[in-house]
Order: structure tokens, then C-alpha cells, then sequence
């Protein structure tokens, strides 16, 4: 199943680089101190251009904890924000990973409800160097992602997770279907 509707709503599976996937709001896999990185962090600085990290420049002593977001210009990406999220390290499970990655969404949600946000796009947070296992994570994100279309969304629309591997790609698939 690469789509599902949710009260109206709906999450899309699309595999591919989400800094080529126009959407309202395009979220980031970022640290807790907002300084870039490699992964998806790298690829929106890189194709975003300066301006994003200046935004970051002056936001970035209010910090950004793990499970929380901030939102930027998206700068020349297909975007008119960038929501930079910070998901948890996988630590082997039972410390916390669950509740932070869901809150890395549902904070992400929230801001980009905020911002009039129709359509939100997604990589596959922490599943990358913070080493979080893929099939743990994705029905953790699809979980809230669904949860929130359902009870809280106004202006968002439409949730798309950008998958940037195949593997990534069918464990999202399963854990859609498996919702
Ligand atoms: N488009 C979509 N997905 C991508 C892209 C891209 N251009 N580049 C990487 N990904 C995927 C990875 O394959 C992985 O599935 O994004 C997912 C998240 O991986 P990371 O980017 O490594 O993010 P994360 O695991 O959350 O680690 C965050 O990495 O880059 C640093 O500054 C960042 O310290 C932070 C840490």
C-alpha cells in the first residue's frame, strides 16, 4: 500500500530525494544544535542554499531538544518552509526512542499546521545515522502521522514520506498497510 486515506486526509509513499518533491512544508532530519549535517540535514542545506542556515544562525540559541522542530525558509528548495525536526538516537530501545520520534512528527505537524501547511513532506527520521531500525520506526511515524490527520489537522491535507532506498521504501509500504 503506497496510500491511505485518514478523515479525509491522506499519507503518500513516494520513493525518491525530498529536496525535489514540492510540498508546503518540507521537513528535515536535523541535530538538537541545528548545525547541519550529512543525510537528508545535508542534502536541504546543500540544494536550500545559505539562507536556510542563516535563518538558523538566529534561532539557534533557543535550542531544539530532541522530539521538538523549528521552522525556517526553505530558501531555493520547492518549498515555502523548511521544518528542521530532531529525532532521537536509537540507544537498542526501552529509552524513550519511541515517544521522541513520534513527538519529532507530531511537533512537526504542529508547525506546519500553524503555517497553513497543505501538504507536508517527510524523510524517514532517525533511520539513518542516528542508526534507528527502520521497521521499528516506521509504524512509530505512521502512527502519529495518521493519528494527528485524524484528530488535529486543518490545513494539512496531505502527509507524503519521501523514502530515499527501496528497503526504506517497503518498510514504510508494509507498515501502511499494516496501520
Ligand atoms: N531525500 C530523502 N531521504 C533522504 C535523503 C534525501 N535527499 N538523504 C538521506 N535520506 C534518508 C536516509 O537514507 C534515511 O533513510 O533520510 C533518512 C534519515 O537519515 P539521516 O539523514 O541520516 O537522518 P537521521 O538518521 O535522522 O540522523 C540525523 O544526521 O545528517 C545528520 O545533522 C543530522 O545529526 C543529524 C543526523
Amino acid at each position: 500500500m503506497t496510500e491511505r486515506g485518514f478523515g479525509g486526509r491522506r499519507i503518500r509513499l513516494v520513493q525518491g530525494d525530498i529536496t525535489r518533491c514540492p510540498a508546503d512544508a518540507i521537513v528535515n532530519a536535523a541535530n538538537s544544535s541545528l548545525a547541519g549535517g550529512g543525510g537528508v540535514d545535508g542534502a536541504i542545506h546543500d540544494a536550500g542554499g545559505p539562507s536556510i542556515m542563516e535563518e538558523l544562525d538566529r534561532i539557534r540559541g533557543q535550542g531544539c531538544p530532541t522530539g521538538s522542530a523549528v521552522m525556517t525558509g526553505a530558501g531555493d528548495l520547492p518549498a515555502k518552509h523548511v521544518i528542521h525536526a530532531v529525532g532521537p538516537r536509537w540507544r537498542g530501545g526501552g529509552k524513550g526512542e519511541e515517544q521522541l520520534l513520534a513527538s519529532a512528527y507530531l511537533s512537526s505537524l504542529r508547525l506546519a499546521e500553524k503555517a497553513g501547511a497543505a501538504v507536508v513532506t517527510f524523510p524517514s527520521i532517525s533511520t539513518g545515522i542516528y542508526g534507528y531500525p527502520v521497521e521499528k520506526a516506521a509504524p512509530v511515524a505512521l502512527g502519529a502521522v495518521s493519528e494527528f490527520l485524524k484528530a488535529e489537522a486543518k490545513a494539512v491535507r496531505e502527509a507524503q514520506f519521501v523514502l530515499f532506498d527501496r528497503f526504506t521504501f517497503a518498510a514504510y509500504e508494509a507498515a501502511l498497510g499494516a496501520l
